[in-house]
């Protein structure tokens, strides 16, 4: 056979193309679970975030073994659903929001005219962190996220243990423009949410980032975030977002369960035997 023939160098070619793919594949296969670890540990570390628990040098995985309980919940029930009917997807430590989303036994579409964040389509599920001390809550981390102008925001918002005030935001995804919508990473910014009433007390949604600056002296100022300068769009994104979220077509049911709880128990101590 001529060695320069065209057989010879397409078999050539196809040889070369199958060695390169089959070593892209094996690479893709061995970074996979690498890849899941660092998402895992990169979750963790903004959870601590947010929840003020994390410090430079920290050993994440054991204050995150220590503080904080996952719960894997119902959106529309606000039920803790049971470790018995987790599966490969359905899975507190494999817990994907795209994953889910993508997924028709565990995803919906979203109404329209609740669709405020913009996500079409969401999971029937998601994971809350409650933050525990002396076994007492002491603050709730939700995960948050729905459209900018450029990217879909994913983020987490921290509850205080009376449910309603919040301490804490921030986005660990997002692809807003540097020095505008990017500015949701503020440091500034992230701070002045702390202290904001996120509910009134009829339990209905108050937090607002508004257009412009909220002035300090602003009887609605315990409850308005001032929105970003330049960026319009992002500042009304994390608006709506966040209080689709907080609302009723988000954690709302499972809001309301806790809230339920807390006043049982309350109940139980002030009545107690003595
Ligand atoms: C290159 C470029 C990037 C921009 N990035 C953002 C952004 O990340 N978020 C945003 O809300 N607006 C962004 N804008 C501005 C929007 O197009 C729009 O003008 C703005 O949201 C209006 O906000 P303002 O009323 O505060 O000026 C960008 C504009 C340009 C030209």
């Amino acid at each position: 056979m001529q060695k320069n023939s065209f057989k010879n160098t397409i078999r050539i070619v196809l040889g070369v193309s199958l060695v390169c793919s089959l070593f892209v594949s094996a690479t893709a296969i061995l970074l996979h679970s690498k890849q899941r670890q660092n998402q895992r540990q990169d979750r963790i570390r903004n959870i601590l975030v947010v929840a003020d628990l994390y410090e430079p040098g920290i050993d994440i995985e054991a204050i995150y073994q220590q503080k904080v309980e996952p719960q894997l919940i119902a959106l529309d029930s606000g039920d803790v659903v049971n470790r018995e009917k987790f599966d490969e997807v359905l899975n507190i430590d494999a817990f994907d929001i795209q994953t889910l989303s993508s997924d028709p036994r565990y995803s919906e579409a979203v109404p329209p005219q609740y669709d405020k964040a913009k996500l079409k389509q969401r999971p029937q599920y998601m994971v809350v962190y409650r933050i525990k001390a002396d076994r007492h809550l002491q603050k709730l981390i939700l995960p948050i996220y729905g459209k900018g102008l450029w990217s879909t925001l994913y983020g987490f918002i921290a509850l205080d243990k009376d449910l309603r005030t919040i301490t804490g935001i921030t986005f660990y995804e997002h692809k807003e423009t540097p020095g505008l919508g990017g500015e949701v990473d503020n440091l500034e910014w992230k701070n002045s949410w702390e202290g904001k009433q996120a509910f009134d007390g009829q339990g209905r949604v108050i937090i607002e980032v508004t257009r412009g600056e909220v002035g300090p002296d602003s009887s609605d100022a315990d409850h308005q975030i001032s929105g970003l300068s330049g960026a319009t769009i992002t500042s009304r994104g994390v608006n709506n977002l966040v209080r689709y979220w907080l609302g009723e077509h988000g954690y709302g049911p499972y809001l309301k369960t806790l809230e339920q709880e807390r006043k049982q128990k309350n109940f139980a101590n002030n009545n107690g035997p003595d």
